[in-house]
Formats: structure tokens, sequence, C-alpha cells
């Protein structure tokens, strides 16, 4: 992933790239334009050290390959503005912004680098989609965004400020309902890794009440989920379990797992479900936890696998 910080995106007119230090004096005074930051929660910078300072801090903290980007006219190198993409870990969310200095508000400039820039967060770090929030008043920031087909989902707070949210999905991901068979691709290398082949056959597999989802990135399977019938002795209700939830290592980490979770959750309720457990490996807990499940009693071993809790939600 290290290889991902040097790079940069361009576009017909454009180039994009991560900050460096001498943009630091450009970025003071992108702003310190007040009709620039109108819409925004930011404050301008004090001097050129803060705006250094800044810099610096974005640099370390922000994940390979995400962050804003400089924006440079490649005819001229002159500094435009910024564009880029933000990872939000107390929503799960990549979003989209751009900030551009007035001078070249108006040419097309927000448009070709969020493009570009939505181009490099579906096809290089191949997030299954995008969001993006403008304040309710940012006109220009919403044609922008409806320029690049993102769609409008709902009003939100956002920076202590209303906002609509926008979402745009990678066409290259799909979630479709695969056989018990299909789903060994993924489930063999990642759950039973080193084993026998037959050791991912799980009892209710192929039962008619069964039902297994995979996910796609253009034709290749990428992660999987099986949903069960099956009664936990402590639980009451109409319940299903869930089992052999795994995702390939590169395609970790962008929501594909809480997308399959999301998916399964939806077709249980249309199936009169109500209540979903499992087993959960313990470093699947953070992220069970943010989709809502809770743990139930205490640790327990699984032999050959590790330990586990049992996990459980209302659905
Ligand atoms: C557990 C597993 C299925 C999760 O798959 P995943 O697709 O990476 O899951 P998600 O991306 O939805 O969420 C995983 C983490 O990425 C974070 N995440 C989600 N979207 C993200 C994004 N756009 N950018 C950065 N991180 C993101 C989530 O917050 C979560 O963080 P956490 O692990 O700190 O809790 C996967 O790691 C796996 O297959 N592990 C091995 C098998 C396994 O343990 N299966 C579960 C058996 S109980």
């Amino acid at each position: 992933m290290c290889a991902l910080k040097s790079l940069t995106v361009q576009s017909t007119r454009l180039l994009l790239r991560p900050f460096r230090d001498d943009d630091a004096t450009a970025l003071l005074a992108l702003n310190s334009d007040p009709k620039v930051l109108e819409f925004t929660a930011d404050a301008p910078f004090q001097d050129k050290a803060d705006a250094l300072d800044f810099i610096k801090t974005y640099r370390k903290d922000t994940p390979a390959g995400l962050g804003r980007y400089a924006v440079i006219r490649r005819q001229d190198e002159e500094f435009l503005g910024w564009c880029g993409l933000k990872y939000h870990p107390e929503a799960d969310v990549v979003d989209l912004g751009y900030r551009f200095f007035q001078a070249h508000w108006n040419k097309g400039y927000a448009t070709e680098a969020a493009n570009a820039m939505i181009t490099y967060g579906f096809d290089r770090l191949k997030y299954p989609f995008l969001v993006a929030h403008s304040h309710i008043k940012n006109f220009g920031s919403q044609k922008v965004l409806e320029r690049c087909d993102f769609k409008q989902i709902k009003q939100i707070t956002y920076d202590n400020q209303p906002a609509f949210l926008y979402k745009k999905d990678n066409p290259e991901y799909s979630i479709k309902e695969i056989s018990a068979r299909q789903t060994w691709p993924v489930r063999h290398p990642v759950l039973r890794k080193g084993r026998p082949l037959e050791e991912v056959y799980m009892q209710a597999d192929e039962a008619p009440t069964t039902f297994h989802l995979g996910v796609y990135y253009k034709k290749e399977l990428v992660g999987v989920a099986s949903f069960m019938e099956d009664t936990h002795p402590d639980f009451e209700g109409k319940q299903a379990r869930l089992r052999g939830m795994a995702v390939l290592p590169d395609y970790r980490k962008k929501g594909l797992a809480g997308l399959l979770l999301k998916k399964g959750e939806n077709l249980l309720r249309q199936k009169d479900k109500d209540l979903l457990w499992f087993n959960a490996r313990i470093v699947a807990l953070s992220f069970y936890k943010k989709m809502g499940y809770q743990t139930i009693g205490s640790e327990f071993d699984i032999p050959l696998v590790g330990p586990h809790y049992v996990m459980k939600k209302n659905l």
C-alpha cells in the first residue's frame, strides 16, 4: 500500500497529487477567502507556519492512497485548489471533497478533478461506493456532484450545518444470491486455509431455507456470507444464523462485509425473521459491533478456528 502514497492522478487539464510543504502559501491564501469557506466549518489558517503545520500533520495522519490532493493545472503548474477522498471512521464511508480558488470557478475544473478522483477511488482503490456532502445552500457544489452522477440521498447535519448527503455506487460491484458451492473459492482460502477442501462444507448449506450472498468485483467473487435457519437455545423468535462471512484480503476494509450483512438482514426481514445470531471470531468483533451486534455470554473456543463470542441483533 505504501506505493500509493506517491500516486498522482491525471485528467486532461489537471494533475492531482498529495500536498507538499511548498503548498503552504497557496493553502493559506485559499482558506483566507471567506467566500471559499462560506459553506464549510473550517477556520482560516493564522499564517504560513500554521498551514505548513497542517500539511505535515495531514500527511502523517492520512491513510495511504487517501486524502485531499492538490489540484495543479498541467499547462502552467498553477495550484487551483484541492480535491480528494477522506475516510470517515464514525460512518465507515469515504467521501469526495473539493475546494478551489474563486478565480478558477466556473471553468469545469471541479467537475474534471472530481471525476478523476472518482475513477481513482473506484478503479484503483476499489471502493464499492463514495459519498459526498454539500451544504444545502451550496448550489455550485451540488451541480458538480450531479454532473459527476452522484445521487442525493437525504438531508443530514454535517459539521454542524444542514447538508445533503450524496452517494455514487461503483458500477463494477454487484451482490448476488449464489449457491453453496459457489462460495468455496472465497470460503476456503479465507476460512479454512490449508485444510482439505471438503471442510468448507457447512451443515444446512443446501437446506431450502438457506441463502448465500456473493459480492463480485467485475467477474471475480471477492466476498461471501451465508444465512441459515438455526435456533440458538438462549434466544427466542424467528431466528437465522450467519455463517461463512469472508472477504478476500485485497478487498477488505472497503465496506464489503458491511454491504453483504445489510443485504442479508434485509432479505431476512422480508422472510419475517426477527433475530440474526452467529459465532464471531475475536478479530471480527469490532466490525460486527459497528454493524449493531452485541456479544452474548463469554468467550469460547472453536477447535482449529480459535476464540469466539456469540453475537446477535434484533432485525
Ligand atoms: C471480517 C471480514 C469479513 C470483514 O470484511 P471487510 O470487507 O473488510 O469488512 P468491512 O470493510 O465492512 O469492515 C471491516 C473494517 O473496515 C472498516 N472499514 C469499512 N469501510 C472502510 C473504508 N471505506 N475505509 C477504511 N476502513 C473501512 C470497518 O470499520 C471495519 O473496521 P474494524 O475492523 O476496525 O472494525 C474480513 O476481514 C474477513 O474475511 N476476515 C477473515 C474471516 C473472518 O474473520 N470472518 C468472520 C468470521 S466471524
